[in-house]
């Protein structure tokens, strides 16, 4: 299932993110807030358990979080996302997921994976901010179930119709996060407007 984020704070951040002129600094920075805003919203629905707890001034019944939370970038790109989601769930466990697309065929390459044990237990959030194609999302999605995840929210910031379209006949189970949702790719695959490219302009190359 879509679910488009359209809280005020996420769409006028998103525009900051858009802006050509958006130097490197000031894109990691909100690229971070913008991750953080998103998980605010995505984690409401995360299972909370009856805790009781000791106040200095007597015995409190509250709730804690239920299951464990594991974050999985897709590099280079979704490292921009981890710190802003780590420092709203410092206790999350973070993988990673190496891929790029070949610049022809479009098609991801897997370089690198390695994940915490606690996949088939934990809510796992795969992190990209991008979702083109969607072949790179739908490759680590399966990547990340062959490793025994069950419950995946797919957290990307800008989408394409033709990338939600490819996760959600690939992974029909798989929460789809998107703050912005574009018109279409270009024909080199980039999503238009969207932002350019995202690993790129996180990390100065290019
Ligand atoms: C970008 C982006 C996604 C992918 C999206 O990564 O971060 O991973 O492209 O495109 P898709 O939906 O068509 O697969 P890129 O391949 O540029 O790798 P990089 O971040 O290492 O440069
Ligand atoms: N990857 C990016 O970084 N940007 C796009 O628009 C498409 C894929």
């Amino acid at each position: 299932m879509l679910n488009l984020l359209k809280h005020p704070l996420l769409t006028h951040k998103l525009a900051l993110l858009r802006r050509k002129e958006t130097n490197t600094k000031d894109f990691r920075e909100t690229l971070g807030e913008i991750s953080g805003l998103m998980a605010y919203e995505i984690t409401r629905d995360l299972p909370q358990k009856d805790i009781t707890v000791e106040t200095p001034l007597g015995r409190c019944k509250t709730r804690e979080l239920a299951r464990e939370v594991v974050l999985i970038p897709v590099l280079r790109a979704g490292l921009g996302m981890v710190e802003g989601i780590s420092n709203l769930i410092p206790t999350a466990k973070i993988g990673h997921i190496g891929m790029y697309r070949d610049h022809e065929t479009l098609e991801p390459k897997t370089y690198y994976s390695k994940f915490p044990d606690n996949l088939p237990d934990a809510v796992v959030m795969l992190l990209d901010p991008m979702l083109a194609t969607g072949g790179s999302s739908s490759e680590a999605i399966q990547i990340l179930k062959n490793h025994g995840a069950r419950t995946i929210k797919l957290v990307c910031v800008v989408g394409a119709p033709e990338g939600i379209k490819k996760i959600l006949k690939d992974h029909p189970d798989v929460q789809i996060y998107l703050a912005g949702l574009d018109e279409k790719l270009n024909e080199h695959g980039y999503i238009v407007p969207g932002l350019g490219d995202a690993g790129d302009r996180l990390f100065g190359t290019k």
